[in-house]
């Protein structure tokens, strides 16, 4: 069954980032009103991100939960990001050109996924804490995954932190973000998540979690580049050297 749903994974690996490409994820600044029923943003990823956390554990104990130092830590690490992206970032949203709103669709398909993903990354840290020995927290590759998921997050949230500030500071809807990871990126709050993931996925050495990072990087670096295109338009002094998703490269 493990087998099936990371062929499922694989597959959505592979066409998200031709879709998202496409056709942007109905909310924020491609927010259309022709997507259908909306809820309030705020709401939205309250709902669409509470599911992550809870599906982890629930899968956690449902698999086997041994109590293991390991499995502790990974879950904390995970349940540490949900809390900020469900409980602490939807009360940083300020009020946008998209009136606040987000397709329902969207937050359907989040909620989907997002069960999806708890779930099977549940079970695949059970899965590796019962084939690890306890020594794996002490092992470098789990450390550094450690170091670099706690940096992707720092990127991430300060990131976050200069945007909200811009809209509170700006009566305009979208302004030019500096400072920070802004000086070089377009996205840096895509670029912390997306590291934030993969460093994850090395202290958790397993298939699902490697999925999860592979995922995070097809959704946000198409959004990203739509993102850089978009400011570019819209901003003629917008910054040349700045990239829109890898520093220096992309
Ligand atoms: N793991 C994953 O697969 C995944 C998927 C999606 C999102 N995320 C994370 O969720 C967070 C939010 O994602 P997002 O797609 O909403 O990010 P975003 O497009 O960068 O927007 C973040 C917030 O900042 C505002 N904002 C953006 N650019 C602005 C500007 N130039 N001036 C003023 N305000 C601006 C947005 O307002 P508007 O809403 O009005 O545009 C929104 O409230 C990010 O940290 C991202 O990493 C993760």
């Amino acid at each position: 069954m493990f087998n099936i749903f990371i062929i499922l994974y694989i597959v959505m690996i592979i066409t998200t980032p031709i879709l998202t490409y496409l056709i942007k994820a109905p909310y924020g600044r491609y927010y259309k009103k022709n997507w259908g029923i909306s809820i309030n943003d705020k709401f939205a990823w309250i709902l669409m991100e509470t599911i992550s956390p809870i599906s982890l554990i629930l899968s956690c104990l449902w698999f086997g939960f041994s109590g293991s130092v390991i499995t502790i830590c990974l879950i904390f690490a995970w349940t540490f990001h949900y809390f900020y992206r469900a409980l602490l970032y939807p009360f940083f949203i300020r009020k946008s050109y998209s009136e606040n709103k987000m397709s329902l669709i969207t937050v359907c398909l989040g909620i989907l996924f997002n069960i999806f993903n708890g779930t099977i990354n549940g079970y695949a840290i059970v899965e590796i804490s019962s084939r690890m020995d306890e020594k794996w927290i002490t092992h470098p590759v789990f450390l550094l995954g450690g170091i670099i998921f706690a940096i992707g997050f720092i990127v991430n949230c300060h990131s976050d932190f200069i945007l909200r500030k811009l809209r509170i500071s700006s009566d305009q809807e979208y302004g030019i973000p500096t400072g920070g990871m802004f000086r070089f990126l377009s996205s840096p709050n895509y670029f912390g998540e997306i590291i934030e993931w993969f460093g994850f996925a090395m202290a958790s050495w397993n298939v699902a979690s490697l999925c999860f990072a592979l995922f995070t990087l097809c959704f946000l670096l198409p959004r990203a580049i739509s993102h850089h295109s978009w400011y570019k338009d819209k901003f003629p002094q917008y910054p040349r050297s700045r990239k829109a998703i890898i520093p220096f490269i992309l």
